[in-house]
C-alpha cells in the first residue's frame, strides 16, 4: 500500500490542467456497451476507478485500446450478462452496468456494488425503477438477479430522491427500451447531461437532461461515436481549496466554470478573489481565510457533497467558526477525526460539523478514509509545519489522477512512498 509523504508548509502557486470527470467517465464507459460499433472517448482520466470499469467491460467481452486519455471500446462482441463480485466490489459506479446489461441482454446477474463507505449505499431506487420497466428482480444470497424476458418497456418513473446513479441507470435502460420513459425528480448534475449527450451522439433520443424531468424515446439501436468527457468539477474544487488553504494563487485550465459555480460563494466568503474565464478560473487566496458561516450540501445545483471534505480543511485554518450540514450522505465526516490529528478543532454531531478555525496545523500521520476525505488530509498536510504521512492513498487514486505530480508542479514537497 502506498503513502504520501508531505513536507509542509507549502503555498500553492501555478497552473493546473483539470482532467476528465471520473463521475462522467464511469457511466459513459458503461453506456458504450449499448452501441453496436466502436466508441472513442477522449479526456478520459487515468484513475483506478476507470481501470475497474475497463476491467468490467473486458470481462463482458469488449475490446479495449487505451492511449493516455483516449480510450477505444469495441462492444460488438460483448454479450456478457454477469459481473463477478471481485469486479463489482471495486467501486460504487459498477451498479450502472446493470442498466446497460439489461438493455443489451434482457437479463443480468450482479453482486452489490462497492464504493466509498459514506454510510449506507442502498440501490432500492435503481431496482424499483427497473421493476417499473418490466424487470423481475431477485435479490438473494448477496446477488441481484434481473430478468426482463419481454425486453425493457418505457415507463413513467417518479424518483423519491434525485439519485445520480439511479438517473444514470434508468437512462441506460430506457434509451433502447420499447416506448417512452419519463423520469420525474431526475438528478440534474452535469455528469447526467454528459451521459445524455454521449447517448444522443450514438443515436439516442433523450430530452431534458439537466432538468428535473427527462424524457427518453426508446430507439432500436445505438451506433458508436467519439465523445470528449467533461472536466472534473470536483477535482477543480479540490485544488481551489488547496490553494485557498495555503494562501496561494492558482490558475485552473480546462474547466467549465458553470459546473463549479455552486462552490464559488464559499471561496468568496472565505476571502478569496476569483477571476472566471471561459474555461479557466484564477483564484488568489488572502493571507488568512475567513470562516464560512454555513455549508449545506445539496443535490445539484446546490453545494456538492463531494467538495465538503476539501473545503472543511480550508475552514480548519480560517479565522472564526464554520458550520457544515451534510444532507446527502449519512456518514461523510470520517475525515474529521483524521483532521483532529493535525490539530484541527472540529465537533461532529450527526449530519452537523462545527469547525473552529485555528492558526496552525501540525504535521502528523493520518489515514485516508475515502476518496474526498483523503484529498482533505493532503491539503491539511500542506498547511502543517513539518513532515506528514498520509496512508491508504489508494482511496485518493480512485478519483485524482497523479495528485502528487499535480501538487509538485504547484510547489508542494510531496512524495509517493510505495
Ligand atoms: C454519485 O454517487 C457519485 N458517484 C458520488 O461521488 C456523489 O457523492 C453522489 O453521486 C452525490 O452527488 C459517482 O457518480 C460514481 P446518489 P451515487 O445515488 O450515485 C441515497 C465521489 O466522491 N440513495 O445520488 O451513489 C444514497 O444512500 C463519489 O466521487 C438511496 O437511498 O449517489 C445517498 O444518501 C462519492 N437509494 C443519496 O441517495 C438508492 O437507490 C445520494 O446517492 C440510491 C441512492
Amino acid at each position: 500500500m502506498a503513502d504520501f509523504i508531505v513536507n509542509g508548509r507549502s503555498v500553492l502557486c501555478g497552473e493546473v490542467d483539470i482532467h476528465g470527470a471520473k463521475n462522467s467517465a464511469l457511466p459513459i464507459l458503461a453506456a458504450t456497451l449499448l452501441c453496436n460499433s466502436k466508441c472513442t472517448l477522449y479526456n478520459c482520466p487515468e484513475l483506478s476507478d476507470v481501470d475497474a470499469a475497463l476491467k468490467i467491460l473486458k470481462y463482458l467481452g469488449c475490446k479495449i485500446h487505451r492511449q493516455c486519455d483516449a480510450v477505444e471500446i469495441d462492444p460488438s462482441n460483448a454479450f456478457g450478462k454477469e459481473i463477478p463480485d471481485f469486479l463489482m466490489r471495486e467501486m460504487r459506479s459498477s451498479i450502472v452496468f446493470l442498466g446497460a446489461i439489461l438493455a443489451k441482454c434482457s437479463n443480468a446477474l450482479l453482486s452489490y456494488p462497492g464504493g466509498c463507505e459514506l454510510g449506507p449505499r442502498p440501490i432500492d431506487i435503481h431496482l424499483n425503477s427497473f421493476k417499473k420497466m418490466g424487470v423481475e428482480v431477485d435479490e438473494r444470497f448477496g446477488s441481484i438477479n434481473c430478468q426482463c424476458c419481454n425486453g425493457l418497456c418505457g415507463a413513467t418513473i417518479n424518483l423519491p430522491f434525485p439519485s445520480v446513479g439511479a438517473t444514470e441507470n434508468i437512462l441506460l435502460a430506457a434509451v433502447t427500451a420499447k416506448g417512452t420513459t419519463k423520469i420525474h425528480n431526475a438528478a440534474r448534475e452535469p455528469e447526467i447531461i454528459d451521459l445524455a449527450a454521449f447517448l444522443n451522439s450514438c443515436g439516442g433520443k433523450i430530452q431534458g437532461a439537466g432538468d428535473s424531468v427527462i424524457t427518453v424515446e426508446g430507439v432500436a439501436h445505438l451506433h458508436g461515436c467519439e465523445h470528449s468527457i467533461i472536466p472534473d468539477r470536483i477535482e477543480a474544487a479540490t485544488y481551489m481549496a488547496a490553494a485557498a488553504a495555503t494562501g496561494g494563487k492558482i490558475l485552473l485550465k480546462n474547466v467549465i466554470p458553470d459546473h463549479i459555480e455552486p462552490v464559488f460563494y464559499a471561496f468568496r466568503e472565505a476571502g478569496c478573489d476569483m477571476e472566471i474565464g471561459e474555461n479557466t478560473i484564477k483564484l488568489t487566496a488572502p493571507k488568512r481565510l475567513s470562516r464560512i458561516k454555513l455549508i449545506r450540501t445539496l443535490v445539484y445545483p446546490g453545494f456538492p457533497t463531494d467538495a465538503q471534505a476539501p473545503i472543511m480543511t480550508m475552514c480548519t485554518v480560517a479565522r472564526g467558526t464554520s458550520i457544515f450540514i451534510e444532507t446527502i450522505f449519512q456518514n461523510r465526516y470520517k475525515h474529521a477525526n483524521e483532521l483532529l490529528r493535525f490539530g484541527a478543532n472540529i465537533k461532529v454531531e450527526g449530519r452537523v460539523a462545527v469547525v473552529e478555525g485555528t492558526e496552525r496545523l501540525y504535521a502528523t500521520e493520518a489515514k485516508a478514509t475515502d476518496l474526498r476525505g483523503g484529498a482533505a488530509l493532503v491539503i491539511a498536510a500542506m498547511c502543517a509545519e513539518g513532515v506528514s504521512r498520509i496512508t491508504d492513498i489508494y482511496h485518493i487514486d480512485r478519483g485524482y489522477q497523479s495528485m502528487e505530480k499535480v501538487l509538485t508542479k504547484l510547489g508542494v514537497d510531496i512524495k509517493r512512498e510505495v
